[in-house]
């Protein structure tokens, strides 16, 4: 596995690759999720690319920026075990030399859920991913589905900037007791690790709500909002059931449903989803 931190040596590194060419944008400290996507791009592509970019401008405040895990010599092993051909694990001035003054701005989908939670966020992830996309030029790129109105704003932004690399959603992988893994999974403490799972358990109760035949999106958000309601260490930012296209909230569910929320626990932020209907 080749380890490159410059344009200049990712593209020596690509000139003469086997294609076609799985990529795995990440912010490092990678988890079994990550291990899955490169697996997956493995199995489907002849060369896998991974990058390990901290982005400074999906974050809100330069305090969640810094405070953000990172540990490259660890996540190039975890790489090269699962099978990696190039890590990209470039520094903020390679990635926005002096002088860059773009920004992707998105529109509809980065505006509801996490995107109201957390303004500007989809446009620094679109920023991003719409630079590594045109620096590496691989045929698939893939996305943990926990980050679902992620994989929907890069979706729409590769189409929208024609971009031709195929975006492909990939489940979410659990920690055994149903926590959707996640970088963050780590700044909890012992005691908010225990309480995590109720995320699960509430988006599991609204599923099967949907699955008795439960059709009011008010009472599938009650039946998730009682369940993290009996946790106290659980503070929901938001409990939604929208359209899992346009990502609006529904009244009534006559078809698929997006389940999402955000939790903090201990003061860390968990976002989870499911699919219902
Ligand atoms: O999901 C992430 O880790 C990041 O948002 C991404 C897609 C690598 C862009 O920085």
């Amino acid at each position: 596995m080749q380890v490159v931190t410059t344009r200049a040596e990712l593209r020596a590194a690509l000139a003469s690759v086997p294609r076609p060419l799985g990529f795995i944008p990440t912010m490092g400290w990678l988890h079994d999720g990550h291990v899955s996507l490169v697996a997956r791009a493995r199995a489907e592509c002849a060369t896998v690319v991974v990058s390990n970019f901290v982005n400074p401008k999906q974050f809100g405040e330069t305090a969640d920026f810094e405070r953000y895990p990172r540990n490259v010599a660890r996540d190039n092993a975890i790489c090269e075990a699962a099978g990696a051909d190039i890590v990209f694990a470039p520094t903020v001035d390679e990635v926005y030399p002096p002088g860059f003054d773009t920004r992707v701005a998105m529109g509809a989908v980065a505006l509801p859920l996490e995107g109201a939670a957390r303004p500007g966020h989809f446009d620094g992830v679109a920023t991003v991913v719409a630079l590594l996309f045109n620096l590496v030029g691989a045929e698939r790129a893939y996305f943990g589905s926990k980050d679902y109105q992620q994989v929907a704003v890069i979706r729409r932004m590769a189409l929208d900037l024609a971009i031709p690399t195929d975006v492909v959603p990939c489940s979410t992988v659990r920690e055994a007791d149903g926590l959707a893994m996640s970088s963050r999974n780590v700044r909890l403490t012992p005691a908010g690790r225990a309480a995590a799972p109720v995320v699960h358990r509430a988006l599991a109760a609204g599923v099967a709500a949907i699955d008795a035949g439960e059709r009011s999106a008010d009472a599938v958000r009650a039946a998730m909002s009682r369940v993290l309601a009996a946790e106290p260490a659980a503070d929901p930012d938001y409990v939604s059931v929208a359209h899992p296209d346009t990502l609006a909230e529904l009244a009534v569910i006559d078809g698929e449903a997006l389940l999402s929320m955000a939790v903090r626990i201990d003061g860390v932020r968990l976002i989870d989803n499911e699919l219902a209907g």
